[in-house]
C-alpha cells in the first residue's frame, strides 16, 4: 500500500489504499518502512507525502478500533515524519479528515489542491482524535476555532483552511510539482509541535464550547475533546499528547463508540443492493403534484443536478408550486447553502407545467398528489400514454398499498415506492419500496438516485407504513396508552428526549399536524383487538391540528409551545369514558413502554420480511424518526441490554398488546443480533 520512490534529491511517498486510502496497519507500517529506507539514502533534501487517487487519507479504518491495534500506531508513524531530518510535505487532494490530517499534522508543510476537504470528525464516531488532532490544531488556529470544529465534527474546505491556519497554501496547478519545490529547497524543519502553547482565554472560549457541548448533548466523546483542547493551552505537548492517546485508547472501547461503529455499518449495508443489472441512468424527473412533498423532492432534485418538470392540475396551483420551489432556493440562497451561480443554474432546470403530457421524455416519474388511491391511480392511468415502457414511474406514498397502484402501470417492473420523508429537501432518509413486480434493474436504479441526491437509501417491502411508519406508529400508540394511563403530556415527551430522541412523540404529532392521521383514523376505522384511545381525535374536533393551527397537544403563543389546561380536562374526559383510573408511571417505565413497542414492532417486520436486516431499521429510525444515532438505533440499542432488562421491556409492552410472535422468539431474534 505504500510505494516510495527519489526524482533528484526528493523522496516522494505515496499511499495507495482504495478507494479512500484509510490507514490501516499496513499503511501505517509502509509510511515508517519507507521513512526507514528513505534515510539511509543519501542527499535527501525532503519528502513528498501523498494519496494516490482522489484522496489524501479519508480516515483511519475504523474496523481496527474495536480490537487491540497492532504497532506501529498512528502516533508512531507521525512521530517518524516529525523526526525525519528533512522536511515532509505533504500533498493534499480530497479528503484528509481524522488520521489523515492528523498525519498531515505531523508534516511540516501542507499544501492542498482546490477539492480538498479538512476536518477531525472522530466525536461523530464516539471517540476523540488520538494523533495528535486536539493538542495541534489549537497551536494552529487558535482555541476557539478547534472546539468548533472537533466538537462541531465540521469539515472545511481547501480555501477555508488556509484562512483558518490548518493548512500552508491551495495549489490551483500541479500540487505534486509544486509539493516537490518546495521538498527540494532546502527549508529547515517547522513542526507543529514545536510551536507554542495557545493561549486560553476562557471568556471567549467557554461560551463557543459550551455551545458546541449542547449541541452535541454532551455526549462524551464531545466533552473529552473538550476537556483535552483545553489542556493543550495548560500542559507541554509531550503531557498534552500522551493525556490524548489515554483518552482515545479509553474511549474508543466505550459502548458508544461500538454503538456509532455499528450505525457506520449498517448505513452502508442499508446503501448496497447487490444485483448484476446496471443502473440506468436518471437525469430527466416528472415530479407530479407540487405540495409540500413535491417542492421538497424538485428541490432536492433540481440540486443534485437533474432536471426537472414540476407538474400540478391548474395554472394556479402550478404557480403555488413553482413559488414553494422558489421559497425553499431562495431561503437556502438565504443562508448561504447554494451559491448565485448554482440558482441560475437551477433556474435553467426547472420547468413548471399544468397538464401531465409534460412528463414525456422523463427518466423517472414520481407522484406526490394526495394520499388518496383513487386519485393516484387514476393519475398514473392519465401518464401512460405519454412515457415509454422503460420510464420509471415512482410513487412517494406514505401508506398505500404499491402493488394496488402497480395495477395501473403498464410496465409494473418499472413501478417503484420512493417514500421521502419531510421536509424532503432536508431529510436524508429515502425508503425505497419494491413491489411484488419491482426489477432489480428498477431498484439499483433508485439506490443510484439515492446516491445522487445524497440521501440514506433502506430497502422495504411493501406493506401498511413500509418499514419507518409502522414502527413509529407502534411507538406512537404506546404513548397514547401511556397519556391515557396517567402520565402527564410533557412527562412522555421529556422521558423520550432524555433518552435522546430528538423531540417527544406529542411534539412530533403537532409539528406534522393531526389531521391526517385523523382523516385516514376515520376511514380505516378502529383496529379489532387493538386498544384506542380517542385523545387525538377530541383534539381534531376542536380544530386542534397542531401548531399549524395554534393548538394541538399544546398551545403556541407566538410560535412558542405551552402547556394547556383545556387538554388536560379531555385527557380525564377520556380516561372516563372508558373507566381507567389515573396511575403515576415512572420515567422509566415510560422509555421502557415505547422503546419496546419499537422494539417488538421491529422484530415483527423482520420475521414478516418487510425488512431485510436489522441494520435497515437502525438506520432508518436515525435517519427518518430522531432516534438517537449514539445508542445504535433500536435494535442494536436492543441487543446490548441486559436479557433481565430487555424482558422487563418486552413484557411491559405485551401486557398492554397482543402481538403475534411470542415473547421468547422476540428475546432470540434479539439474542442473535448481539
Ligand atoms: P399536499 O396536499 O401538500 O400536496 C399534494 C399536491 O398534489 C397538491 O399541491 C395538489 O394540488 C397536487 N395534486 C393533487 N392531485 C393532482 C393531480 N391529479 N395532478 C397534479 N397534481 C395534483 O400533500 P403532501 O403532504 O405533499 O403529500 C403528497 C404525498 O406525499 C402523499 O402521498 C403523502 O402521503 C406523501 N408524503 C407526505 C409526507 C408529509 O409529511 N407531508 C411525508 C412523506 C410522504
Amino acid at each position: 500500500m505504500i510505494n516510495w520512490t527519489i526524482e533528484e534529491t526528493v523522496a516522494v511517498i505515496s499511499i495507495n489504499n482504495p478507494p479512500l486510502n484509510a490507514s490501516n496497519h499496513a499503511v501505517r507500517a509502509g509510511i515508517v518502512k519507507a521513512l526507514l529506507e528513505i534515510e539511509a539514502k543519501k542527499d535527501i533534501k525532503g519528502v513528498v507525502l501523498t494519496g494516490v487517487g482522489a484522496h489524501f487519507v479519508a480516515g483511519s479504518d475504523i474496523k481496527e478500533f474495536g480490537a487491540p491495534l497492532a504497532e506501529p500506531q498512528m502516533p508512531d508513524v507521525i512521530a517518524a515524519i516529525e523526526n525525519f531530518h528533512s522536511p515532509v510535505v505533504a500533498a493534499i487532494r480530497g479528503a484528509c479528515l481524522g488520521g489523515g490530517y492528523e498525519l498531515s499534522l505531523g508534516c511540516d508543510y501542507r499544501l492542498a489542491s482546490i477539492d480538498a476537504v479538512f476536518g477531525l470528525p472522530e466525536v461523530s464516531l464516539g471517540i476523540v482524535p488520538g494523533a495528535g488532532g486536539t493538542q495541534k490544531l489549537p497551536r494552529l488556529t487558535g482555541i476557539p476555532k478547534a472546539l468548533e470544529l472537533i466538537i462541531g465534527a465540521k469539515r472545511v474546505n481547501a480555501h477555508e483552511a488556509v484562512k483558518l491556519g490548518m493548512i500552508d497554501g491551495v495549489v490551483e496547478g500541479d500540487l505534486m510539482k509544486e509539493a516537490f519545490v518546495y521538498a527540494q529547497a532546502g527549508h529547515t524543519k517547522r513542526r507543529v509541535i514545536d510551536l507554542s502553547a495557545p493561549v486560553l482565554d476562557t471568556g471567549e472560549a467557554n461560551p463557543i464550547r459550551d455551545k458546541a457541548l449542547k449541541r452535541a448533548r454532551n455526549r462524551p466523546a464531545a466533552k473529552r475533546s473538550a476537556e483535552l483542547i483545553y489542556q493543550s493551552a495548560k500542559v507541554g505537548i509531550v503531557e498534552g499528547l500522551a493525556q490524548e492517546r489515554a483518552t482515545f485508547q479509553d474511549i474508543r472501547i466505550s459502548p458508544e463508540a461500538f454503538a456509532l461503529r455499528h450505525v457506520f455499518f449498517a448505513e452502508r449495508s442499508a446503501s448496497k443492493f447487490i444485483s448484476d443489472e446496471k443502473p440506468i441512468n436518471i437525469q430527466r424527473i416528472s415530479v407530479i403534484g407540487g405540495g409540500t412533498m413535491g417542492a421538497g423532492i424538485a428541490y432536492a432534485m433540481l440540486k443534485s443536478g437533474c432536471i426537472i418538470d414540476l407538474i400540478e392540475r391548474d395554472i394556479e396551483a402550478s404557480k403555488a408550486a413553482k413559488n414553494r420551489v422558489f421559497g425553499l432556493l431562495t431561503n437556502e440562497a438565504k443562508r448561504g447553502f447554494v451559491s448565485t451561480r448554482a440558482v441560475a443554474d437551477i433556474k435553467k432546470r426547472f420547468c413548471v407545467h399544468d397538464n401531465v403530457q409534460a412528463v414525456s421524455g422523463s427518466d423517472m416519474v414520481i407522484e406526490a398528489v394526495f394520499e388518496d388511491m383513487d386519485v393516484k391511480k387514476s393519475l398514473i392511468d392519465s401518464i401512460m400514454p405519454h412515457v415509454s415502457n422503460d420510464t420509471i414511474i415512482a410513487t412517494n406514498t406514505s401508506y398505500l398499498d404499491v402493488d394496488e397502484m402497480a395495477k395501473a402501470v403498464l410496465n409494473p417492473s418499472r413501478f417503484i415506492g420512493l417514500h421521502f420523508f419531510s421536509p424532503a429537501h432536508r431529510m436524508s432518509l429515502l425508503e425505497i419500496v419494491r413491489g411484488k413486480e419491482t426489477s432489480d434493474q428498477t431498484i439499483v436504479s433508485a439506490f443510484r438516485l439515492a446516491r445522487k441526491l445524497g440521501k440514506q437509501p433502506v430497502l422495504a417491502s411493501n406493506a401498511y407504513g413500509f418499514i419507518g411508519n409502522r414502527i413509529y406508529a407502534a411507538y406512537r400508540r404506546h404513548a397514547e396508552y401511556a397519556l391515557q394511563d396517567g402520565a402527564p403530556l410533557v412527562a412522555i415527551d421529556s422521558a423520550m428526549t432524555d433518552f435522546g430522541m430528538a423531540m417527544g412523540p406529542f411534539e412530533v404529532a403537532d409539528m406534522s399536524g393531526l389531521d391526517i392521521a385523523w382523516r385516514m383514523r376515520q376511514s380505516i376505522g378502529k383496529k379489532e383487538g387493538q386498544r384506542y384511545v380517542d385523545i387525538a381525535d377530541r383534539l381534531c374536533e376542536e380544530g386542534r391540528f397542531g401548531r399549524k393551527t395554534g393548538a394541538g397537544y399544546y398551545k403556541y403563543e407566538d410560535g412558542k409551545k405551552v402547556q394547556d389546561l383545556h387538554v388536560d380536562d379531555m385527557i380525564v374526559a377520556s380516561q372516563k369514558d372508558v373507566s381507567i383510573t389515573s396511575k403515576t408511571l415512572s420515567a422509566k417505565h415510560i422509555t421502557d413502554r415505547l422503546l419496546g413497542a419499537i422494539v417488538i414492532e421491529a422484530i415483527q417486520l423482520l420475521s414478516e420480511g418487510i425488512a431485510q436486516k436489522s441494520d435497515d431499521i437502525d438506520v432508518a429510525l436515525i435517519h427518518g424518526y430522531g432516534f438517537p444515532r449514539w445508542t445504535g438505533g433500536p435494535l442494536y440499542w436492543a441487543s446490548q441490554l441486559p436479557k433481565e432488562s430487555l424482558v422487563e421491556i418486552l413484557e411491559s409492552v405485551q401486557s398492554a398488546e397482543q402481538k403475534s410472535l411470542p415473547l421468547n422468539t422476540i428475546i432470540k431474534l434479539i439474542g442473535a443480533l448481539s
